[in-house]
């Protein structure tokens, strides 16, 4: 998308049968793992999104041999200790995941790889990481010990017992990867659930992991063995959707083939329980995860608190959760989610200028917000602040909105889902 600015009228009514594309999470896991297991990795349906690609290209400057027509990725596995020295710096652009659990896949090898990235990423603390890589005796530089660019050399890592100091999927991961390394069993202790996509894609690999309540115990030195995978669709593009078609009044919206990771699916289950019109269809599983069909009919939400222990699951979702928090009775609080201050913008102040900008009010704490219910919207100019999530949130408000909604920069969609805005107008009805 070339625009810089889009404008956005409000909708009559949200539509039809759509799918939305691969799982971003989940596409990057099986590429990564795919690099280091014998053999040919098959990956079906993987994502759209811009931050997959810098994840291939980074895997590509590794010397591993891949190949992509349209959604289809094969990747020809280089074996464990097959990565080679990169060919050149490795730009994970706006990728947070990408650079995350790379460090930790580089960790197990005594070359120096150096991870750059765009200026929001540049932004992004990675001291999360380098303390544990740096117990496994990974040795680490970087930009006043946080930020990128950021060079890590490792080999002869040690197992590390480790406990998460923040409920962070990267982070969670990154540990897991670096432990296939390491002389022994690496044990990671997570005191509230993150995602787990990372578990279910090492063990389809063949990894030797074990999963207990709240405890991953991971053998260093097994071979991981490829295969064929189809990624579910990504629930996290889904909720932009979702949303709209819960707050458009006559809307009726099936979106087939979407993840349901019961880690991921937080969204759904807190507006099911909130009397939301959603249903589930056809569930199935491919690779180890959960899929299914999603109903959504418009409902009238009486309102929401969100914190805890929901956080890390529905972490990406908290933005258009806040756009829907006008349109309930009793508004959407949202606590314990000060990770959003580092995430691709500080998501809880840019959601809080934009609803402002669009005449809502809102209350923001330093960890979360507080969006009243029963608000109408107003025609107005938001900014994306480069952010994929905020753009497509407040595409949404454009759709709820009393009139248009011009959103500034947002082309940054890509990121995750390039066909968005596509979609969007295909599941608009009666225009
Ligand atoms: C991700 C985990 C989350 C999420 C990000 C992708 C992943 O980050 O916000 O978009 O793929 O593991 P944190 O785990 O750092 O919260």
């Amino acid at each position: 998308m070339k625009a810089d600015r889009l404008e956005i009228t409000p909708a009559v009514r949200i539509g039809g049968v759509a799918a939305v594309p691969g799982d971003k999470a989940i596409s990057h896991r099986l590429a990564m793992m795919g690099a280091i297991a014998d053999g040919r990795t098959v990956i079906r349906n993987f994502a759209e999104s811009a931050d997959c690609a810098s994840t291939l290209e980074c895997l590509r400057r590794l010397r591993v041999p891949i190949d992509r027509k349209g959604t289809t990725v094969t990747v020809e596995g280089r074996g464990l200790r097959g990565l080679q020295k990169p060919s050149s710096e490795l730009d994970a652009g706006n990728s947070g995941t990408t650079v995350r659990f790379m460090a930790g896949l580089v960790s197990g090898f005594p070359f120096e790889s150096t991870f750059i990235g765009d200026a929001s990423l540049s932004r992004r603390p990675m001291k999360r990481v380098i303390d544990p890589l740096r117990r496994f005796g990974a040795t680490i530089e970087a930009r006043d010990d946080n930020y990128l660019p950021m060079k890590v050399s490792g080999g002869g890592l040690r197992p590390i017992d480790f406990k998460l100091p923040i409920p962070s999927a990267q982070l969670k991961s990154c540990v897991l990867l670096a432990g296939l390394y390491a002389s022994g069993t690496t044990r990671v202790h997570e005191p509230v659930p993150s995602r787990n996509h990372t578990e279910i894609a090492l063990a389809e690999f063949g990894a030797h992991i074990r999963t207990g309540p709240n405890t991953i115990e991971i053998d260093g030195g097994a071979s991981l063995h490829g295969k064929e995978f189809t990624v579910p669709g990504d629930v996290s593009s889904a909720a932009f959707f979702i949303v709209a078609a819960l707050a458009v009044p006559g809307s009726r919206l099936t979106l087939t083939n979407v993840g349901l990771n019961p880690t991921r699916s937080g969204l759904i289950n807190l507006l099911e329980d909130r009397q939301a019109k959603i249903a589930i269809a056809e569930m199935s599983a491919s690779g180890g995860e959960a899929v299914g069909n999603v109903v959504v009919e418009s409902s009238d939400i009486p309102g929401l608190e969100i914190g805890g222990s929901w956080i890390p699951n529905v972490i990406d979702e908290i933005p258009v959760l806040a756009v829907l928090g006008t349109r309930t009775q009793n508004g959407i609080r949202i606590r314990d989610a000060s990770e959003l201050r580092v995430k691709e913008s500080d998501r809880i102040n840019a959601v809080a200028v934009n609803l402002r900008a669009l005449g809502a009010e809102v209350e923001e704490f330093p960890d979360g917000l507080f969006v009243p219910g029963r608000q109408t919207l107003h025609s107005g100019v938001v900014d994306s602040f480069g952010d994929h999530r905020i753009a497509m949130a407040f595409a949404v408000a454009g759709l709820l909105a009393d009139g248009p909604v011009t959103i500034k920069n947002p082309g940054c969609v890509g990121i995750s889902f390039p066909s968005f805005f596509d979609i969007l107008a295909e599941i608009r009805q009666g225009k």
